[in-house]
């Protein structure tokens, strides 16, 4: 029997993929894989449902505390972001493959199936790292080709053919219980789009939040807290020792009540279509400002430019989820070593949607109180003369070469101190 591992969510279009395998790729022998790296414990449990109801060989894999050690983790010393949210779908997405394969190797299947569209930016993240660790299997993608019409060739398929074609396998789905919304979801965020959100110009409804309160429903007082870092990462809660997935899972709660964490943004998909993304994700929000916050205290304003950089890259290599790719490797050998410093703790207080850093401390602070204060003797301000003097010196030799250049075409020398407007207003004269 042809044995092959679906990449599992439970959603409509994977669970047509099971039948679908069977029918038309000749996959007699289907093992459907779901990781839970977050995701509702209604999902998991409905996924199992399902696998089972259409005659998978169901497994769910429980990545949590390895999402968050790993993946959550690493985000925080990049300040994993993407065009100003917590990236949080992307760095799920390794791991959920990684998990498909080891199934796979342990059951000794040859192939795999997921149940990407061909717009997204799944298909590259999953299909990445099934190549990468296995690049004999073979790869089908249901949804990606199409539906096979009688005369063979192939269009997508609509919601509508979908809910019908469970249905005849036994799968029973009512066609009135339409998908408003497209959710994807996780313990470092939850990703809201589809239906009317398709409408730039169309306000997100309160009903599309789950994790974060609307700012009207907030707790009238400020809520503080104080995170720890060890290493560039978090270890602890208002001054309890907790675990990565406990700590995680805590301040989602907390961040959550307070209304943070709610981003409404245009992305940029990898294919270059744009897409109207919701987000919220009040725990990754609120951890990646304090490791910003403990940064800036820490690292010199050497380090910090060029980490801003290199972050940004990180960023989008993991968007891409490039995993295993070798420049994310270089780039994630200096955050490592700058992180070695990135100890200390973080106050911040939360307050109806806002979150305000309100202090920081650590041992490694390139921070005097001495020293920035003016009334030290530890620094003797008469010395900055001679720096001063230097200051803008290539600037200053610019500005008199361009003073010949007035003198020697006889154009008045105040030219040069003119805004742009007043020359050309004064030439027009
Ligand atoms: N656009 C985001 C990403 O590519 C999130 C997509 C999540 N999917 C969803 N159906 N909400 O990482």
């Amino acid at each position: 029997m042809r044995k092959i591992v679906l990449v599992y969510s439970g959603g409509l279009d994977t669970s047509v993929c099971i039948p679908l395998m069977r029918e038309e790729y000749g996959y007699e022998h289907v093992i459907t894989v779901t990781v839970d790296v977050g995701q509702p414990a209604e999902d998991i449990e409905m996924a199992a449902d399902r696998a089972r109801t259409l005659g998978a060989e169901h497994y769910t894999v429980d990545a949590k505390e390895l999402f968050v050690q790993h993946f959550c983790w690493a985000a925080v010393r990049a300040n994993g972001d993407y065009q100003g949210y917590p990236i949080s779908t992307s760095i799920a997405r390794p791991l959920i493959a990684l998990k498909a394969v080891e199934k796979a190797k342990e059951l000794g299947a040859q192939a795999f199936g997921h149940g990407c569209t061909g717009k997204g930016n799944d298909q590259f993240r999953i299909e990445y790292i099934l190549r990468t660790l296995m690049p004999e299997a073979e790869i089908v993608a249901p949804m990606r080709e199409g539906r096979k019409l009688p005369n063979g060739s192939r269009e997508p398929w609509t919601r509508s053919e979908e809910i019908d074609y469970a249905n005849a396998h036994g799968l029973q789905i009512p066609q009135t219980h339409a998908r408003i919304w497209s959710i994807d979801e996780n313990l470092w965020g939850r990703s809201i789009e589809g239906g009317r959100l398709e409408e730039p110009d169309y306000a997100p409804p309160e009903e599309i939040f789950q994790w974060t309160r609307s700012l009207e429903n907030c707790p009238d007082e400020p809520c503080s807290i104080t995170i720890g870092f060890e290493l560039g990462v978090p270890v602890s809660l208002n001054g309890e020792r907790l675990a990565p997935l406990e700590l995680v899972q805590k301040l989602n709660a907390i961040a959550g009540e307070n209304g943070v964490g709610r981003i409404d943004i245009m992305e940029d998909r990898m294919l270059g279509l744009k897409v109207r993304e919701n987000y919220e994700c009040p725990a990754a929000v609120t951890l990646v400002a304090a490791h910003r916050a403990l940064e800036a205290l820490v690292g010199t304003q050497a380090e910090l430019k060029f980490k801003a950089s290199v972050d940004r890259e990180w960023g989008e290599l993991a968007y891409r989820g490039l995993w295993f790719d070798p420049l994310k490797e270089d780039l994630e050998a200096f955050i490592i070593k700058m992180q070695e410093r990135v100890t200390g703790e973080v106050m911040l207080r939360l307050y109806r949607g806002s979150i305000t850093v309100t202090g920081r401390r650590s041992s490694y602070a390139l921070y005097n109180a001495d020293l920035a204060s003016f009334d030290s003797k530890t620094f003797n301000q008469s010395e900055s003369l001679g720096i001063v003097k230097t200051h803008g010196m290539q600037s200053r030799m610019y500005f008199e070469i361009r003073r010949d250049e007035q003198r020697r075409l006889g154009r008045p020398e105040g030219d040069l101190l003119r805004l742009e407007g007043e020359v050309r207003e004064n030439k027009g004269a």
